[in-house]
């Protein structure tokens, strides 16, 4: 008799389980991609990236140079090194001084440092780095630097590394020759990796030497370029597969005053004879300090057109328009002295795109690339707005069309994505048949989040949209505690559903600002962090990396009882065929703080048996990734099974997931 209760009990718990799971699938909310037909193409433009010397982003993180100030060309032209065992203010110092020395030589590179030693050893020249140097074991660094002896009997320059710890870790000598000017170059070995190295210079014998251009670099950079860019840092944008990079900005195209501004013919040429300029992030927030701040321009216009053909994406250079930050100065150009600025923004694309034998087409050529970069993006202005915009947009806008059609001028609504400068703007460039048009929005996670509707209802007959600067800010735009939280990762991936399911009209995205350095940033959040060693990609940065390695080349419809998926049930969704992987791509957000049941029909074509899945997900909305756990929040891969063309899965809480799917 007990046995028989015993059974009794176990069919009722497994009825009651199976009822369980019967009411859990029909519960499942059912997510129908149409893949029969493509509603629109996606541009290969559609996932890029926004670059902007912000951050210690190009000196003292992409750009590899481990030397700052390397000219002596910053208004305090010993910023960067330090003389301990001098002191300034005596001329008869024991040890030795150094001094700066105004030349006529070259206009950029005016400052020299001359440098007295009067006790064999004793002076000492350190430069400091940007926060130091981060100097690995086993690697190799090009020294180089340019003297010319005067005076006296100095025989060796000697060049030390020397680590957190006081100790030498590599070291080289160099024996001064000439007294005219002479670049020498030599190869310092690391023997031990420090993240705060310092280059320690002293000299054998006495007397005067002039110095300038102190420069040191890894080997090691990306496509073992000499003095190229970092390599980690490059790997990571090549990994994300981006369809543009736009450069050199953001506010810093503008200026906090005109002449302040980017100028590009500046950039290019040989390195020592660009001109240093202040980086107008140097003082921009009080909160933020980094007054030793300054662009080289050793990254400058044809290292950025040679980045994009590295990373395999459309070189975007966005230029000034005539108009300084109208957060700062807003300083204007007269319109009848626009003439220089248009024929800068002609100029650049003769640059990119001109035969050799044009002035410009040559200059890059003699850079070392004859070809021409096939650029097909012009940005006038960054976040320019009112009518002096407009005026001034026009005027270029006529020159370029003029002298070349095919070039495709993108435009600016403004910082903000509405308000009375974007109404104007937007409704401004419409008249004038504007191509593309630039929006920006740094907003709270929960606006990305409802705003996943926002181009829905665009008119489809105005410009095409490029959301060049976006980024879910945890705390308040440009607030020091912003952070790259799962909770502004995922409401942005929940929001780029949005701007997938709207591929028609929106043709280009990228988030903003792009790369921190952990010491010397101003502005947060940013979508990769890196030290002098290291770097790690953000929750936000593998969502974007999710999208452009998932772009596809056809939207499809996904819809949830009939409707697009945009918040019903916390969801959000987008679908895409790629005709080259023949595979069918779902994009799916789950903001709700519960697991969802889905089950995802395919029409309209016959798809394998398998899905490879890729999930994001934590229950911990303040999770971040960090140099400690640098892949803490990161796509995980696994596999599910289809059956009768349908995907029936669990979205886990505070989730985004692509399930990818082979057409058979
Ligand atoms: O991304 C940081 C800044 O934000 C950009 O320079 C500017 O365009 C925007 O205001």
């Amino acid at each position: 008799m007990k046995s028989l209760w015993k059974g009794l009990a176990l069919i009722l718990v497994l009825s009651i389980c199976s009822l369980k799971v019967l009411v859990a699938q029909s519960d499942a909310y059912q997510l129908t991609i149409d893949a029969s037909t493509s509603k629109a193409k996606i541009q290969p433009t559609m996932y890029g990236i926004f670059f902007e010397d912000i951050n210690f982003a190009a000196d003292g993180g992409l750009y590899a140079e481990l030397v700052k100030n390397r000219g002596f060309e910053f208004p305090l032209p010993k910023m960067g090194w330090l003389e301990p065992n001098s002191d300034r203010h005596s001329l008869n110092t024991a040890s030795g001084m150094g001094t700066i020395i105004k030349t006529e030589n070259q206009p950029a590179n005016r400052n020299i440092l001359r440098v007295m030693v009067n006790n064999d050893q004793g002076y000492e020249l350190i430069n400091e780095g940007f926060r130091g140097m981060g100097i690995k074991e086993g690697q190799a660094y090009d020294l180089s630097f340019q003297a010319a002896k005067g005076e006296g009997r100095i025989s060796q320059i000697n060049f030390q590394l020397i680590g957190e710890n006081g100790k030498v870790i590599g070291e080289t000598s160099v024996a001064p020759t000439s007294a005219n000017w002479q670049v020498y170059t030599s190869v310092i070995k690391a023997d031990a990796t420090a993240e705060k190295a310092r280059l320690k210079i002293t000299f054998q014998g006495t007397g005067l030497i002039d110095l300038d251009m102190i420069s040191l670099f890894p080997q090691d950079t990306w496509k073992g370029r000499k003095y190229g860019l970092r390599k980690d840092l490059v790997q990571l944008l090549y990994d994300m597969d981006p369809g543009f990079l736009r450069f050199p900005g953001g506010c810093i195209v503008e200026g906090r005053t005109l002449a302040q501004r980017y100028q590009w013919k500046k950039t290019v040429g040989p390195i020592e004879e660009r001109e240093a300029l202040v980086n107008r992030w140097n003082t921009e927030f009080n909160h933020r300090l980094t007054p030793d701040y300054y662009q080289s321009f050793g990254l400058g216009f044809f290292e950025y057109f040679q980045l994009a053909e590295d990373i395999g994406a459309e070189a975007m250079p966005i230029l000034g328009c005539g108009m300084a930050c109208q957060f700062n100065t807003g300083e204007l150009v007269p319109m009848d002295e626009l003439g220089p600025y248009v024929q800068d923004a002609l100029d650049l694309i003769e640059f990119a795109n001109g035969d050799v034998s044009t002035p410009w087409g040559k200059v890059r050529s003699e850079m070392g690339h004859p070809e021409p970069f096939n650029m097909t993006y012009i940005g006038i202005g960054n976040e320019q707005w009112g009518p002096e915009y407009i005026k001034r947009y026009l005027v270029f806008e006529e020159a370029i069309k003029a002298k070349y059609p095919d070039i495709v001028i993108i435009s600016g609504s403004g910082p903000f994505p509405d308000g009375e400068y974007f109404e104007y703007g937007m409704e401004e460039l419409t008249k004038l048949n504007a191509a593309i048009v630039d929006e920006h929005y740094y907003r709270s996670p929960e606006w990305f989040r409802e705003n996943a509707t926002r181009y829905d209802s665009y008119d489809r007959n105005g410009p095409k949209i490029f959301a060049g600067e976006y980024a879910a800010q945890s705390v308040a735009i440009a607030s020091p505690d912003n952070k790259n939280n799962w909770n502004c990762a995922l409401s942005e991936a929940a929001y780029m559903t949005g701007l997938e399911r709207n591929a028609d009209l929106v043709v280009m995205t990228s988030y903003a600002p792009l790369m921190a350095h952990a010491e010397g940033w101003q502005w947060t959040p940013d979508m990769i962090w890196f030290n002098n060693l290291q770097a790690y990609g953000t929750a936000n940065y593998y969502v974007q990396k999710m999208y452009a390695n998932n772009a596809g080349t056809d939207l499809l419809q996904v819809t949830l009882d009939g409707q697009p998926v945009t918040g019903q049930h916390q969801l959000y969704a987008s679908s895409v065929m790629d005709e080259n992987t023949n595979q069918v791509i779902v994009k799916v957000a789950n903001t709700g703080a519960e697991a969802q049941s889905l089950k995802l029909v395919f029409n309209g074509a016959k798809v394998g048996k398998e899905a490879e899945v890729w999930t994001m997900a934590t229950d911990e909305l303040e999770a971040v990734n960090s140099f400690e756990e640098p892949m803490k929040i990161s796509p995980q891969a696994s596999t599910a099974m289809l059956k009768k063309s349908s995907l029936e899965v669990k979205i886990p809480a505070h989730a985004f997931v692509v399930y990818k799917i082979g057409l058979r």
